[in-house]
């Protein structure tokens, strides 16, 4: 496993290309999650600066804060509650341009402008979402969730 991430500038498209063969060597032959999610979120966050990304994962029939790079966040989060427990209630990507226009948010950061979030399996069972907030307004699309689609399978060892 590499010691240190080799980090780009340049579009996101260039930024996930560099990013997404390094996490994968961070992921190969390491079986343990919350590693796995460590580094994913240290990962993220060093190549692309977002405010705060993330995973929580479900426990007792919660979302339960796990592994996370930036401010601090709010603990726990219920089923159906918030962008998180929407994503995991409906079991899909969600793309949130501007939180303030989506009911229910939860503010962590008065600093979140933007948010995406995607359901992390395993096999076929919700474990967790990654939750990643940014602060700038619409700052996901279609290429984020096509990578982090890709990053999230990665974390499946099933
Ligand atoms: N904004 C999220 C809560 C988690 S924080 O952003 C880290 C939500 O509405 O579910």
């Amino acid at each position: 496993m590499a010691e240190t991430l080799n980090l780009v500038q340049g579009d996101k498209v260039e930024q996930y290309e560099n990013i997404l063969p390094q996490i994968r060597g961070l992921i190969d032959g390491e079986p343990d999650l919350i590693a796995n999610l460590a580094n994913v979120a240290a990962a993220l966050k060093s190549q692309f600066n977002w405010l705060w990304v993330g995973f929580y994962l479900v426990k007792s029939q919660e979302l339960v804060l796990g592994p996370f790079q930036g401010p601090i966040a709010c603990t726990r989060i219920a089923y159906g509650r918030g962008v998180c427990g929407t994503a995991w209630k409906q079991q899909e990507v969600l793309i949130v341009d501007d939180v303030e226009q989506f009911s229910g948010h939860i503010s962590c950061s008065s600093e979140s402008r933007s948010e995406i979030v995607l359901p992390m399996f395993s096999g076929q069972a919700c474990i967790g979402v990654l939750d990643i907030d940014s602060a700038h307004l619409s700052n996901f699309d279609a290429t984020d969730e096509k990578y982090l689609r890709q990053i999230v399978a990665l974390l499946d060892h099933t």
